[in-house]
């Protein structure tokens, strides 16, 4: 093995279950696999361990590796002015704001690559192992991202933005012809940028990125549809996602956006469509029923979609979600943030449902509750978020996984001390030495960066 760490393990097999692993010994192969996941006490583990003492890292024990955080959409250029004008709505938002820095980022390649690099550290400061992008029109910016999440060490989809419209005339490509050309030589060079790499330490890829029908001809998106049928690439959207983006689409095309990318095969195994918020229960089972996936951000939800994301609804369906920051949509590029606010907003809708309909609320997450808990959306940040992917052997702990992790610190059992923020007060657990659950949700509350002292992704030490 590569790596061999001694410690607890905590991880979601499953929509609402957090399992901790106390003491267990976890090997990680030359490619970056995980190779054996046993408890330290099991004959296999003690073999290993007797062999390779001086070897095996043992972690302290107030701490544990957790799946690396995926984030299924952020827009990397708006990184440059998240937590600033949001006082807009949606489509005067991305005509005021977004456009502008967009461009401006094509026009200046080394403010580019300033702001990618910086932007790649956070996102291994705050957990984020792997990470759905979208990035601007221009193919040479978008390497320059690529190259930056590379170097970074962290896992991500670069998408090129398609569109061939746009309210501001200076930030669109000509044709439609064109732009299919300039989506095809992205692709190629978005490869072969990582060809000299053996094939684990590629942590790039690109994806077809058609913005939103808004900003898409029919004929453009007709031309993408075809290139990722032809080339199984990739696809990521916004889809449904406020009041003004719906309207649009429906006074100038007569139909929904839904329909239009069903239209040119672009609901399809390998999507991630944003924010979904607009769909009605038959919608969302036509993206059950082509095994598309939604990227829910609740945040930028709050301020661009007016109303919430059916989470519980989509769930029950067993719709593909995980979750997404959405910068600069939303403010924080922290997906701890995006699952209390994917907890919180659920809660609410589930307050307002029982009351509208005359029942008594409850919110506490019993079943049939719309209210969402906090195991379940840890869930969605790790599993759900690698399987929405199509990272099938990501987001856990088994053999043959990825080892995408981080290292998480709540409580120091030898000074008594808790980590960060976390502050905790007679704990059974601080006689036993030993993490509980009640531990785990506290960090989950209230952890921050401060708790966060490793991170591995494909097995290389980040942080
Ligand atoms: N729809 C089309 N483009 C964008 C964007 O940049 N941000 C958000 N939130 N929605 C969009
Ligand atoms: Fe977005």
């Amino acid at each position: 093995a590569a790596l061999a760490l001694r410690g607890t393990l905590v991880h979601c097999p499953a929509l609402g279950q957090v399992d901790i692993l106390n003491d267990h010994l976890l090997l990680i192969d030359e490619r970056g696999f995980i190779a054996h996941v046993s408890p330290a006490s099991s004959e296999s583990s003690q073999n290993y361990i007797s062999q390779h003492h001086s070897f095996v890292k043992t972690l302290p024990p107030g701490s544990f590796l957790l799946p690396t955080f995926c984030d299924l959409h952020l827009h990397a250029p708006q990184f440059m002015y998240q937590g600033t004008g949001l006082d807009l709505p949606l489509m005067q938002w991305l005509d005021e704001y977004a456009y502008k820095a967009e461009e401006s980022l094509d026009q200046k390649p080394d403010l580019a690559k300033k702001v990618y690099h910086r932007l790649a550290r956070r996102l291994t400061e705050v957990g984020t192992g792997a990470v759905l992008l979208f990035g601007t029109i221009k193919t040479e910016t978008n390497l320059i991202l690529a190259q930056e999440m590379q170097g970074a060490g962290v896992r991500a989809f670069v998408g090129k933005l398609s569109m061939d419209k746009s309210s501001r005339p200076t930030y669109r490509e000509s044709s439609a012809e064109h732009s299919l050309k300039s989506a095809e030589d992205f692709i190629q060079r978005c490869k072969a940028s990582v060809a000299e790499f053996v094939e684990h330490q590629r942590l790039v890829e690109p994806v077809i990125t058609p913005r939103f029908v808004p900003t898409c001809s029919d004929e453009l998106l007709e031309k993408l549809g075809e290139l990722s049928q032809r080339t199984s690439i990739r696809v990521q959207s916004h889809l449904a996602e406020s009041y003004g983006a719906a309207k649009w689409v429906k006074d100038e095309r007569g139909i929904e956006d839904i329909e239009v990318f069903k239209k040119h095969k672009l609901l399809k195994r390998g999507t991630v469509h944003a924010h979904c918020t607009f769909l009605n229960s038959q919608e969302l089972d036509e993206l059950v029923a082509n095994q598309t996936a939604v990227a829910h951000c609740p945040l930028s939800n709050v301020y661009f979609s007016e109303k919430p994301f059916p989470l519980r609804e989509a769930l029950d369906k067993g719709l593909l979600v995980g979750l997404g920051t959405d910068i600069a949509g939303g403010y924080s590029i922290d997906i701890m943030n995006s699952m209390r606010q994917a907890v919180a907003v659920s809660r609410m809708r589930e307050g307002v449902r029982a009351i509208e309909s005359g029942s008594t609320p409850t919110v506490g997450s019993q079943a049939r509750s719309l209210a969402v808990g906090w195991k379940e959306s840890l869930f969605l940040s790790t599993r759900g978020g690698a399987l929405a992917l199509g990272l099938e052997n990501s987001g856990e702990f088994t053999v043959g996984a990825s080892f995408d992790a981080q290292q998480i610190y709540v409580f120091d059992f030898e000074s008594s001390t808790a980590v960060g923020a976390l502050d905790f007060f007679n704990l059974e657990a601080e006689r036993k030495s030993e993490l509980t659950i009640d531990m785990i949700e506290k960090w989950w509350c209230m952890g921050d960066v401060r708790n966060r002292i490793g991170m591995w992704v494909q097995g290389r030490k980040l942080l």
